[in-house]
């Protein structure tokens, strides 16, 4: 059932360009744009009618959230609010008519997320399900579903999924964008285009990242804390490789916007600290770099996820795991990748059953 796989949570990561291939190709098939109602199981015009978006998602799905929030602001120009559903659904929020709510999970039984989602529908929101599993709660409670089409996943720590459902905001974002009449004609074909590149794109560093990986999965897997810098969409990146990391090797993570190092964790760094900076090309790349020699002053380690072809940032780095260019605001699908497999490398090295991590359940349907 493993396939040849020592795990599932291995096998899930192989499996991301399959996955990805299923949630994309059939929204975009037609021509140049965006269907996301080939299943009938959104009517678009919930979409048309939103003014405002509010995200409500828990652990990695709360991730994919977060970067589907910078390409609907981007992309569509729409506000939007996201929040994690356990603290969202007890603070009374400002939600009604005109907002769409959008529930992220995996699972669609997650008890905090299904309760942030039954809450905004009673206030008159409409809500929209992203989820993973056909006939969940989630797809019960709400006005719309859109479906990554991962297939199961059954590792603890959420891989394949993570990069569907960011996809699957993404093409939502483009498709917002799209009916609104956001974006150039020719913007949007651009961007179909990266999407659609994208499962080669990950089968390509999935193939590529491995020996870079492993070096420096040998060199840091007895490391007691690991930071993660990044800004903009590499910001939820940082925290999702943060999350694999500490989930399956119970090794202590911070993850920070790089903007705020200074105003705190700096003072973590040290000759023992690697620091995990997500370094892809994006007009926030300086800005990157800049925090980056913060990091080298300290003697602290930095570890850099690049894009290939760009040079000049191993000048900042003691490590990079370089991964395939595409649209700036598509690389979080492809950033991710190393520090999923880094994750999983540090793990296994500590002898530890990465599928079924201590004290982790794969559906937390208890708040
Ligand atoms: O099923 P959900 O997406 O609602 O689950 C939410 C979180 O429990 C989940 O994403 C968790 O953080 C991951 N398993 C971590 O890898």
């Amino acid at each position: 059932e493993k396939g040849g796989y020592e795990t599932f949570m291995l096998k899930e990561m192989y499996e991301q360009a399959d996955a990805l291939a299923d949630t994309i190709f059939d929204r975009v098939a037609r021509g140049d744009g965006v269907d996301l109602d080939e299943e009938g199981a959104l009517d678009e015009a919930i979409l048309s009618r939103a003014r405002r978006i509010v995200i409500v998602a828990c652990g990695t799905s709360y991730h994919a959230g977060l970067i589907g929030r910078y390409a609907i602001e981007t992309w569509a120009r729409l506000p939007v609010e996201i929040d994690i559903a356990s603290e969202y659904r007890y603070r009374d929020p400002v939600v009604g008519p005109g907002d769409l709510v959008i529930g992220i999970t995996q699972s669609g039984e997650t008890a905090d997320t299904l309760a942030a989602m039954r809450l905004a529908r009673e206030r008159g929101a409409t809500v929209l399900a992203v989820t993973n599993v056909m006939g969940s709660q989630a797809t019960r409670d709400a006005d719309g579903v859109l479906f990554t089409r991962a297939g199961l996943e059954i590792g603890v720590a959420a891989t394949k999924t993570f990069t569907c459902q960011v996809a699957v905001m993404q093409l939502l974002a483009l498709r917002l964008a799209e009916l609104r009449g956001c974006l150039p004609a020719e913007r949007i074909a651009e961007l179909v285009a990266g999407i659609r590149r994208l499962p080669s794109a990950v089968a390509e560093a999935l193939e590529r990242l491995g020996p870079a990986v492993d070096t420096l999965a040998e060199r840091w897997w007895q490391g007691d804390f690991f930071l993660y810098l990044g800004r903009h969409v590499g910001l939820p990146v940082a925290l999702e490789g943060a999350l694999k990391l500490k989930e399956i090797s119970y090794i202590s993570t911070d993850a920070y916007a790089a903007g705020e190092m200074k105003h705190g964790p700096i003072a973590l760094l040290d000759e023992m600290t690697p620091v995990i900076c997500v370094a892809t090309d994006s007009p926030v790349l300086d800005k990157v770099v800049s925090n980056m020699q913060e990091v080298r002053a300290r003697g602290a380690h930095v570890i850099a996820i690049t894009t290939e072809g760009n040079d000049q940032i191993a000048h900042h780095a003691e490590a990079i795991l370089p991964v395939p260019r595409t649209d700036w605001m598509l690389q979080p699908i492809l950033a991710v990748l190393p520090l999923q497999l880094l994750a999983y490398g540090i793990a296994r090295r500590r002898g530890l059953n990465v599928d079924q991590p201590r004290n982790l359940a794969k559906t937390v349907t208890v708040e």
